[in-house]
């Protein structure tokens, strides 16, 4: 039977590279664990990036899963019809297994003979070559031999057909991408030729080089593939429908902003719709509004829809957004079961950043009616306007639309300067963000990395079996914990968690690892995130006999390596939440890592 349903695509390709001898192995949090420089999971590969650059992954080399990602790069282009924020990437993985010919031949059999698309709808793009690595003739040649013409095979440079490294070093390589047909008529050309007729769903990465700190590609011992296949665009490829809102897990979700709705807006139908479903996984995965990081950017989610909402004619005052994630969690709560059980905490939380977002606009509608008053003739300026959207979130149409009701209007000149230098700042912040690479597995994170075991070993010991880890990030300077405690830790608290993590360390215990499963880890005793689907081996990592988590790695070889441990900070981290900030210092420059026991 052809799989057409979301959950049928989704299904069928685990089982297909099942078939193939890959592992079918959990998708990761939304948050990135361990990797201080991107806000949000991005890509399946994301959170296998250690086993990319050569830990070897318990499940083995060849691995397949389905992977939650957001993107808010894409922010300005979702209300089209495929870009979404919150999306399923679906990929295969081969740990230095296979490579181009068989990623392809793997690509081209799920596409015609699982899903069954006509091959003559397809196309695909490879890279065309430059100063740093050839023109891939070779993937080109593997897709002729599918029986993919010589016509539907463009050639792009690096900014299309390259992946990574995902940070400034790392591995990276050429890519191919496979195409759908969106145009009108007949199919014809290729992405190289006709680019707004084909819609990518499907990219296999050839991570074949390693980008060093001078700038040079140089090949890599280990070749990895790395695949993303949208899931939500081939739904909409399989259900023959032209957006991803039309397909069947969105458009139940767009329908019951439709009801909601007095006015018909099909672009802000839409960003509720994907504002509000990412808000849900956000929110499930530990996040709630905030003024930096990934709250911002959650908070900045719920306000665009709520803004959207209103120019849908909806009254928002409290419970609009929780009926939309009602009907997300109805949608894909048997799939992700962390957000059916928490459905009551994310309409919550959505309901209270709605009150609290009218309350801001209550404030900025009473500030507008200053700025009135205090302009003489009926030109406002426009950094007035400016400030209410800045301070107020009052968006430029709102405030452009009562000042209109009133006889007023603005320099909208004046608005632009000062909104583009507005974009210009938080631009620079986010790249800032993103700067430091995602495989940052240097000696000082690895330190931290360990440490984080030790604190949440020494918290157990001395607040209680209740603590558990709810998010962890490090960075090149400190650690950050939070987990789960309702009390504000006493000073004799900290002080003890800090000499047993200290005792650890001056007692030099040896860190090795082993492999088992879910079960197994359970059984032993080892603490760490148990609440997956999938049945795959995972690592367990013993310090001694002072610490027993499940953990992808790296760690150190001994604890000695630390140097000495100091707890800089405790503090609220959210409700039932601490937040733990330290660092380790004195310890050598060079690490050695835990090896497999
Ligand atoms: N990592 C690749 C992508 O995100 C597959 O497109």
């Amino acid at each position: 039977m052809t799989p057409i349903t979301t959950d049928e695509i989704r299904q069928a390709y685990l089982d297909f590279f099942q078939t193939k001898d890959h592992a079918v192995v959990p998708g990761a949090s939304l948050i990135p664990e361990n990797d201080p420089t991107v806000l949000f999971t991005t890509a399946g590969m994301h959170p296998l990036v250690p086993y990319l650059v050569g830990e070897t992954h318990p499940a083995g080399k060849r691995l397949v899963d389905a992977q939650r990602c957001v993107r808010t790069g894409d922010i300005d282009e979702v209300g089209d019809s495929s870009h979404l924020t919150m999306f399923e990437m679906m990929g295969n993985w081969s740990l230095g297994d296979y490579f181009k010919e068989e990623a392809i031949a793997m690509s081209y059999e799920f596409l015609t003979d699982i899903l069954g698309i006509d091959p003559n709808v397809l196309s695909v793009t490879c890279f065309e070559g430059d100063r740093d690595a050839p023109k891939d003739e070779e993937a080109a040649q593997y897709w002729m031999n599918m029986g993919i013409p010589e016509d539907r095979i463009g050639f792009l440079p690096k900014k299309e057909n390259w992946w990574g490294p995902a940070g400034l070093t790392g591995p990276c390589g050429p890519d191919t991408e496979m195409f759908y047909w969106v145009g009108d008529g007949e199919p014809h050309g290729n992405p190289a030729k006709n680019d707004s007729d084909w819609m990518e769903i499907w990219n296999d990465v050839f991570m074949q080089y390693n980008k060093t700190e001078d700038g040079q590609f140089e090949a890599l011992a280990q070749k990895n593939v790395d695949t993303g296949m949208g899931l939500e665009r081939v739904a909409a490829v399989m259900q023959g429908v032209s957006n991803v809102y039309e397909t069947d897990r969105m458009k139940p979700i767009i329908e019951r902003v439709r009801d909601l709705a007095n006015e018909e807006d099909l672009k802000h139908e839409r960003i509720v719709t994907d504002h509000i479903k990412a808000a849900t996984f956000i929110i499930a995965d530990g996040i709630k509004p905030g003024n930096v990081d990934q709250g911002y950017v959650l908070r900045k989610l719920i306000r665009r829809a709520i803004r959207s909402a209103k120019q849908l004619g909806i009254e928002t005052s409290g419970s609009f957004c929780a009926k939309i994630s009602d009907e997300v969690v109805s949608q894909y709560g048997h799939i992700f079961g962390h957000i059916q059980s928490q459905e009551k905490m994310i309409a919550d939380t959505l309901s209270s950043e709605e009150v609290q977002f009218t309350k801001t606009l209550q404030a900025g509608l009473k500030q507008l009616e200053k700025v009135i008053e205090s302009t003489a003739g009926n030109i406002i300026a426009g950094v007035d306007a400016f400030h209410l959207y800045d301070t107020y979130g009052f968006p430029l149409e709102l405030t452009k639309e009562i000042l209109e009701e009133k006889g007023y209007s603005i320099t909208e000149q004046d608005f632009k300067v000062a909104f583009t230098a507005h974009q210009e700042l938080s631009r620079k912040g986010a790249e800032q963000k993103f700067a430091g690479g995602l495989a940052d597995h240097s000696s000082e994170t690895t330190k931290l990395h360990t440490a984080t075991h030790l604190l949440n070993a020494a918290l157990r010991i001395v607040l209680g079996d209740h603590i558990y880890q709810k998010g962890s990030n490090i960075t090149q300077e400190r650690l950050r914990f939070d987990f789960s405690h309702e009390e504000k830790m006493t000073d004799e608290q900290k002080k003890e968690v800090e000499r047993l993590v200290n005792e650890a360390i001056d007692a030099n215990l040896p860190i090795h690892y082993h492999l088992t499963d879910v079960e197994g880890a359970k059984d032993e005793g080892a603490i760490g995130v148990f609440d997956e689907k999938y049945d795959s081996e995972v690592k367990v990592y013993v310090i001694g006999g002072f610490s027993k988590e499940i953990c992808g790695g790296p760690h150190v070889a001994n604890t000695g390596m630390l140097g000495h441990f100091t707890l800089k900070k405790e503090e609220s981290s959210s409700s039932g939440v601490r937040r733990i900030k330290a660092v380790v210092s004195g310890g050598p420059e060079k690490i050695e890592v835990a090896t497999q026991l």
